[in-house]
């Protein structure tokens, strides 16, 4: 059999797969960092969720809004590169499939000289759903949706807080994820894509009584040492690919000379960072 042969059969099976989707299906996005604990002042900061069911997470026409508040007064906010999920492949995607951004240089509040500030992680989830014409139930006749608005209050402490661990040893921590779980009947075939639902092909249906479960499978989000230690070294080269960083980095005339790729240092800041992992 030929290569091409071989690729054509892969591909084959795998939209047969993926036409023998059976509903409804759940699709979940979880906070795996940062939870309701307290941290040490960290140089990198990270910021990690995770998608369950993510082939399915396009149909929704997906997008976050992220605000780091310091204080609960919310009077000043940490800067967070985007995630642009209308970049992401969710295509032939397993899950859970991580996405992250950072924030640099959390202290607490008088430039490190409280004993402790909390801050609010303020994220933003839009998604949305359309629904059947009575005429044509093949074609998506109207779409529908907004944002859903959640919290993670954290607390940044110069003694006694853990250093930031998006991994955790502590199997009841994924109890209290902060997450969103969408409840989809079917999906439908977006009209015209170039024009509706940013280029998406297809659109989620979501029940009619139960469009978002109340319960959740947080834990299955959890994030392994291995994927940890990527997600902590991305969003680090990422930070360090600025023309000025604002975190100690190596130097790239040093790096260069002690010739590590170059392209660890060429990923932007805006850069959406994602990591698809099986499991
Ligand atoms: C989808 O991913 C699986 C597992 O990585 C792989 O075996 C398969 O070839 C992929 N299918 C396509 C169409 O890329
Ligand atoms: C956060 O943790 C504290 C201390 O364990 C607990 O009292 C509080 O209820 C938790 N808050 C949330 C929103 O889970
Ligand atoms: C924000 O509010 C806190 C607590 O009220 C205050 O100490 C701090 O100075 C304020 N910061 C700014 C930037 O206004
Ligand atoms: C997304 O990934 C799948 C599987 O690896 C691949 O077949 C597809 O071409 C990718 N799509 C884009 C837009 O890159
Ligand atoms: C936090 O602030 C303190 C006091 O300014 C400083 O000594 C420490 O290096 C800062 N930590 C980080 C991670 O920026
Ligand atoms: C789905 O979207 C339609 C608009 O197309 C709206 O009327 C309907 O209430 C939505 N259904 C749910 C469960 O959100
Ligand atoms: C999804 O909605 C259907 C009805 O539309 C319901 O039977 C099912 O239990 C719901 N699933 C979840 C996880 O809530
Ligand atoms: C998290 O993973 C790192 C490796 O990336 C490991 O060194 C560390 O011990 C793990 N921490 C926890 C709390 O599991």
């Amino acid at each position: 059999m030929s290569l091409r042969r071989a690729a054509v059969l892969l591909a084959g099976a795998w939209t047969a797969t993926a036409t023998a989707l059976t509903f409804p299906q759940t699709v979940e996005v979880d906070v795996v960092f940062p939870r309701n604990e307290t941290y040490a002042p960290a140089a990198v900061f990270p910021v990690v969720f995770a998608f369950q069911n993510p082939a399915l997470v396009p149909t929704l026409d997906p997008g976050f809004q992220l605000e780091l508040w310091q204080n609960i007064a919310h009077n000043n906010s940490l800067a967070l590169p985007d995630i642009d999920l209308g970049a992401v492949n969710f295509t032939n995607s397993t899950g859970p499939l991580y996405v992250y951004t950072y924030a640099l240089n959390i202290n607490t509040t008088n430039a490190g000289a409280d004993a402790s500030t909390q801050y609010n992680l303020a994220w933003s989830f839009s998604a949305g759903n359309c629904s059947a014409s009575t005429t044509d139930s093949t074609e998506a006749a109207s779409f529908g949706g907004g944002f859903v608005f959640n919290n993670v209050i954290f607390t940044i402490a110069k003694e006694g807080g853990v250093a930031p661990s998006i991994n955790t040893t502590d199997a009841d921590s994924c109890k209290d994820l902060s997450y969103l779980a969408f409840n989809l009947t079917g999906t439908l075939t977006v009209p015209d894509p170039t024009r509706q639902w940013d280029g998406h092909a297809s659109c989620a249906e979501f029940s009619d009584t139960m469009p978002t479960p109340a319960s959740g499978n947080p834990c299955a989000a959890t994030a392994d040492a291995s994927v940890a230690a990527s997600i902590m070294a991305g969003a680090t080269s990422s930070a360090c690919a600025a023309a000025t960083p604002a975190i100690s980095c190596p130097s790239k005339s040093a790096a260069m000379g002690a010739a590590v790729p170059v392209s660890v240092y060429t990923i932007s800041a805006w850069t959406v960072l994602v990591f698809a992992m099986m499991l």
